[in-house]
């Protein structure tokens, strides 16, 4: 054997052949062309220059946000009804019909703020992100662990990342820029209370909750809607870290929850969630000190009880974490029949940004590719080329006819199997304005009250240190809120910081902030 020779194919030796794209086998995979053994390369080096282009497109663009996660597959399994009713009664959605159905489904784990390769121990929400392969086509379920969330319209998205991502000059998450831009935005309480709460850094992947956050709509067969909101409960169990706790783990594993994760699946300890299902009629409730398209709020469970409708078991792993776990793509907009939108504002802008995106970040045919293919539904459409076509999309029959209406063949509409006409008639002017019924705190001082000692103790800790690091008019700000989500929350972070009620009296409400009759109550009281 000559040192340029390969060392593969041994008398004996099975494996399949290296080759490359084009299909030519690779004869030496260590050494590149050249002139003599000492060089000059050649450049019609085919081979080489293949491999070594193709690596330099191997990343793709990280999501926005949710960059680090992790994908299983399993299945969802209906259980027919919602608590005791038929389920038909409320949605013709077919995933749902029939006891023990089952759906084939992805579920993508993540966390928010940090990069790809970020450790899975930060203070963040946790996405909670659904792909059912149903046989009407594909449904996700976009959710997070934490049941509310920091802004109420999807205008502000883009500030609120930008405040917890790290600063652009100095790339250090900042709780001061956090602390600003929370401090001028009080619909962020609740989900703050939450966040800097144990709930906050949950102790992995299977021992947390999901919510679908946004409220939804369901529709029956008759086309009446309702809304509902989602929540995904572990049979596992709820557990939770302190930052103390974080701050171990994170010392030597930047992806405990991935492995975790993986690992369990592996020794066959399948984890499962069940789904339950909250549901009110589809109309404005004036009679709720909310609002119900509000995703800062939860709906009590006494009035509107979270009832199962099915669960989820996860029992495959990824088997390529570029391929499934990168290049999976969910959004809101994904839905299927009997399931719809509600008018909630952010679940408008959500439902825009998601795809729009992805057709970015992995390409305008992202939906060609295998994880994100509806694999349970005929896929037939007249889109065509585009970077990276792969497919006609089951338009193969007549290639000809790329367009619709057409008397001379190819696809056609699908006739409606029920009227498209449902829901409640909308009327009003076009405005920029708030919902009316904003009622920052309440919902905030009622979580706050519901935590046990510890728990009040790490979130008091929790802000304490990180408002510590901010500047004065901020801390002042914050304590101002707090006191007004919970006097005990705003009295012990304001001790912490040397803040009394007297040092905040005289701060004004918020441009444009909304205050209840028990919030003014409150503020009278602060001098
Ligand atoms: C991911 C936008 C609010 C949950 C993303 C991505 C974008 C985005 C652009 C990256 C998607 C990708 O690259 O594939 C927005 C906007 C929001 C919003 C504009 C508000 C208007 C929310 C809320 C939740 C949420 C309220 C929770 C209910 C998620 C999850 C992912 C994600 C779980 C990761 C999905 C995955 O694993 O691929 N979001 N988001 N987002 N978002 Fe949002």
């Amino acid at each position: 054997m000559t040192d340029t020779a390969s060392q593969g194919s041994r008398p004996g030796d099975d494996r399949r052949p290296l080759t490359n794209r084009q299909g030519h086998p690779v004869y030496d995979n260590q050494n590149q062309r050249t002139v003599g053994a000492r060089g000059p390369a050649t450049l019609e080096n085919y081979q080489f220059l293949e491999k070594i282009s193709h690596f330099d497109r191997e990343r793709i663009p990280e999501r926005v946000v949710h960059a680090r996660g992790t994908t299983s597959f399993g299945y969802f399994e209906s259980y027919g009804r919602w608590g005791d009713e038929p389920i038909d009664r409320y949605t013709r959605a077919k995933l749902f019909q029939g006891q023990g159905k089952r759906t084939d489904i992805a579920l993508r784990f993540s966390t928010v703020i940090g990069g790809r390769d970020s450790a899975e121990t930060a203070r963040d929400p946790r996405g909670f992100a659904i792909k059912f392969y149903t046989e009407d086509g594909n449904w996700d379920l976009v959710g997070n662990n934490l049941a509310v969330f920091f802004i109420r319209d999807a205008i502000k998205f883009p500030d609120v990342i930008h405040a917890l991502k790290p600063d652009p000059v100095t790339f250090r998450q900042d709780p001061n820029r956090i602390f600003d831009f929370m401090s001028q935005t009080p619909e962020s309480m609740h989900m703050l209370v939450n966040l800097f709460s144990p709930r906050g850094i949950p102790a992995d992947y299977r021992h947390m909750q999901g919510f679908g956050v946004n409220t939804y709509k369901w529709v029956n067969a008759a086309g009446e809607t309702r809304l509902v909101k989602y929540t995904w409960m572990p049979k596992q169990g709820v557990r939770s870290m302190t930052a103390e706790d974080a701050a171990n783990i994170q010392a030597t594993d930047l992806g405990h929850a991935t492995r975790d994760l993986r690992e369990a699946i592996e020794r066959g300890d399948h984890p499962e969630w069940e789904l339950l299902v909250q549901m009110m009629s589809d109309d404005e409730h004036p009679e709720l000190d909310f609002d119900p398209l509000d995703d800062t709020k939860t709906w009590p469970e006494q009035e509107f009880p979270p009832k199962p409708v099915g669960r989820i078991v996860l029992d495959r792993s990824v088997s390529d974490q570029f391929l499934e776990n990168e290049q999976i793509s969910f959004g809101t907009g994904v839905l299927v029949d009997g399931l719809d939108f509600s008018d909630d504002k952010m679940l408008v802008g959500r439902t825009f940004s998601y795809s729009d995106t992805q057709r970015y970040r992995v390409g305008p045919n992202y939906l060609q590719l295998p994880v994100n293919q509806a694999r349970n539904a005929e896929v037939n459409t007249n889109q065509r080329d585009g970077l990276m076509a792969y497919t006609l999309d089951g338009g193969a029959e007549n290639p000809h006819v790329n367009y619709e209406p057409s008397i001379t063949g190819g696809l056609r509409e699908t006739p409606y199997a029920t009227s498209d006409d449902q829901g409640p008639e909308i009327t009003g002017k076009l405005t920029r304005r708030r919902i009316p019924r904003t009622n920052d705190y309440l919902q905030a001082g009622q979580r706050f009250r519901l935590m046990q000692e510890w728990e009040r103790d790490d979130l008091v800790a929790n802000f304490t240190t990180m408002l510590s690091q901010c500047v004065r008019p901020v801390q002042e700000r914050m304590v101002w809120h707090l006191l007004l989500v919970e006097d005990e929350l705003g009295l012990r972070v304001g001790e912490g910081l040397g803040i009394a009620p007297d040092d905040v009296s005289h701060l004004e409400p918020l441009r444009g902030q909304s205050l209840t009759d028990e919030d003014r109550k409150r503020l009278a009281n602060l001098g």
